[in-house]
């Protein structure tokens, strides 16, 4: 245990700034407001916070359209409110990492504005510009992930410039060796604050083909969707799916991130103990193991309807196998791009024990876990009905597609086109059995609405007073592993591998060896385990057991038990 690092141990949680905690009463959540929950944090047995953009931003993609690298959106504060949100955290023993967004700027950028302002300006080659097409339309046929051409026209210098996310998120040109330069004082800047390191945003998009070629599929983005019908990715179709794959084929996974990677991770060691998380599950990306990333989230475990043993087992046996030595693994069900873990897993009648399982799942695994604000609770997806209050860009393109392609109603296009946007599980907090949740005064309109499902339990002060809350359950199981050497650092050896109904492993160190039984059925069960040990002793259970000690040969396991015990 001792030779592991603060960011192996510790237990993750993604603050989303703008609906976290507001400290100022104006309906957006902001860093007084943090720091006014760093000691709930701590008590939840939180050690590290990945803080989701705070810098400033015209917000077209809540902050992930960043207009100064080195500034604090005023929304959310002063430089000076952040560097104390910094210090009050490593007070806590709280280590914070931030969000680096590096393959595009917001169009309100200084660099973008100098950059479009002429083609003689130093900064032009620092976004992606060609001239237009013989026929006068963008330079080739890529398309932005966001919807329509990935070429924006401007007007004033007659040139295109490429973003792969929405216009107003212009790709920078990373085959600058000044835009680098630029970013990496920006990467100082912060960590000489004392910041922990950096989740890396949008890290598959950040070079293109230096030839720019039209790209090879058979469709445009608008028939391929038309193809796939209204299922985005057409996840279960092979020939879809290699047809997505073909469309963004030059915009994708060029050569040059990993070098990228190198460079950073270079710079990041000349600090100490500082680390770098990317978005994305690739593995290579962790490079020979030490020198790229510390950890690339295991995102295929989330990407499933129903969470089941095998489906766990198998994705653990795939991942683990293709980990370069030395890499440490990370394993997250939610963030602010995904449904939340409460609705996606449910199944209307066992709600609430499942997302005990989930949270066990991620506590129990080998891998550093990453939870996303509000699933401590239990918040639910809560789809804004009212277009008018959507604020995730992209529901407009949705809203349009729906519309124009598939030839729905306005009514069945707004409905789908809410439930296809982000805004569902970016909802503020609630912190009370209040109006509002107790997020901001009654009086004040938050900034996106707050799920009256508060009303109903789903909110922090109710879930405090009651024991047997999610809330509390959360606080004790994190306790749990964070006092289990086995759980955090033991290798994981799957147990009874055909069992569909429930899931057991050992964690092994050389001083512990814990047995885990997830049981996901609504079933008893009687299971023998055939172990060096005969006996169980109980460190955890989601149930009242009868006794501390179990015999491993005949192992009673209530309906959706969580229990982790040390043998041997
Ligand atoms: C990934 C972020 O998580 C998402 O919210 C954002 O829209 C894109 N990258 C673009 O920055």
């Amino acid at each position: 245990m001792n030779e592991l690092k603060w960011w192996q141990t510790a237990v993750f949680y993604q603050i989303y700034p703008r609906s976290f905690a507001d400290g100022n009463g104006d309906g957006i959540g902001d860093l007084e407001g943090a720091i006014a929950r760093l000691d709930y944090l701590r008590d939840l047995g939180i050690g590290g916070i990945w803080l989701s953009p705070h810098y400033p931003s015209p917000m077209f993609d809540c902050g992930y359209d960043i207009a100064d690298y080195a500034g604090v959106a005023p929304e959310y504060g002063t430089l000076a409110t952040f560097k104390s949100f910094l210090d009050e955290a490593h007070a806590r023993d709280l280590h914070v990492i931030l969000d680096l967004v590096l393959n595009h700027t917001s169009h309100e950028h200084p660099w973008f504005l100098a950059s479009r302002s002429s083609r003689q300006d130093p900064k032009r080659n620092w976004y992606i510009w060609r001239d237009p097409a013989p026929d006068g339309g963008p330079p080739n046929n890529w398309e932005s992930t966001f919807g329509g051409s990935a070429w924006e026209y401007d007007e004033p210098t007659g040139q295109y410039y490429y973003h792969f996310f929405l216009k107003e998120q212009p790709d920078l040109n990373w085959r600058n060796s000044e835009v680098k330069a630029a970013m990496f004082d920006a990467v100082r800047f912060w960590l000489d604050m004392g910041v922990d390191g950096f989740r890396l945003d949008a890290i598959d998009t950040i070079f293109e083909h230096p030839d720019m070629p039209d790209h090879t599929s058979d469709y445009t983005q608008e028939a391929l969707y038309r193809k796939a019908g209204r299922t985005r990715w057409g996840e279960d179709n092979p020939e879809i799916l290699e047809q997505w794959h073909r469309m963004y084929q030059y915009q994708v996974l060029q050569p040059g991130i990993h070098a990228l990677f190198q460079e950073l991770r270079v710079l990041i060691d000349t600090y100490d103990d500082r680390i770098l998380v990317g978005e994305t599950s690739d593995v290579a990306y962790y490079g020979d193991g030490a020198n790229e990333l510390h950890m690339a989230f295991n995102f295929p475990l989330m990407r499933t309807r129903r969470m089941t043993p095998a489906w766990i087992r198998r994705n653990q046996q795939e991942r683990l196998a293709a980990l370069p030595e030395g890499a440490w693994p990370c394993n997250t069900l939610g963030n602010h791009d995904n449904s939340r873990v409460y609705t996606r897993y449910a199944d209307g009648v066992y709600d609430d024990a499942i997302a005990r399982l989930s949270l066990a799942l991620m506590l129990t695994l080998w891998g550093t876990p990453f939870l996303y604000n509000g699933e401590e609770i239990g918040m639910t997806d809560y789809v804004i009905a009212d277009l008018a209050q959507a604020r995730d860009t992209p529901v407009f393109w949705y809203y349009d597609l729906y519309t124009r392609l598939f030839g729905q109603s306005a009514e069945e296009a707004r409905r789908n086109a809410v439930l296809a946007s982000r805004d569902k599980c970016r909802t503020p907090l609630p912190w009370a059995n209040r109006p509002n949740g107790g997020f901001c005064p009654e009086a004040v309109a938050p900034w996106l609405p707050v799920d009256p499902n508060y009303a109903a339990g789903v909110n922090v002060a109710d879930q405090e007073r009651a024991p047997d809350s999610l809330l509390n359950f959360y606080r004790r199981m994190i306790h749990m592993r964070q006092a289990t050497p086995a759980l955090i650092a033991g290798t994981y050896v799957p147990l009874h591998e055909e069992a569909q109904d429930y899931l057991a492993f050992l964690r092994i160190t050389g001083e512990q060896t814990c047995l885990v039984v997830l049981n996901y059925a609504a079933a008893l069960l009687t299971l023998a385990f055939a172990l060096p040990g005969q006996t169980a002793d109980l460190i955890f259970s989601s149930v009242e057991r009868a006794a501390a000690v179990d015999d491993l040969a005949s192992l009673v396991v209530a309906p959706f038990e969580i229990y982790v015990a040390e043998v041997g």
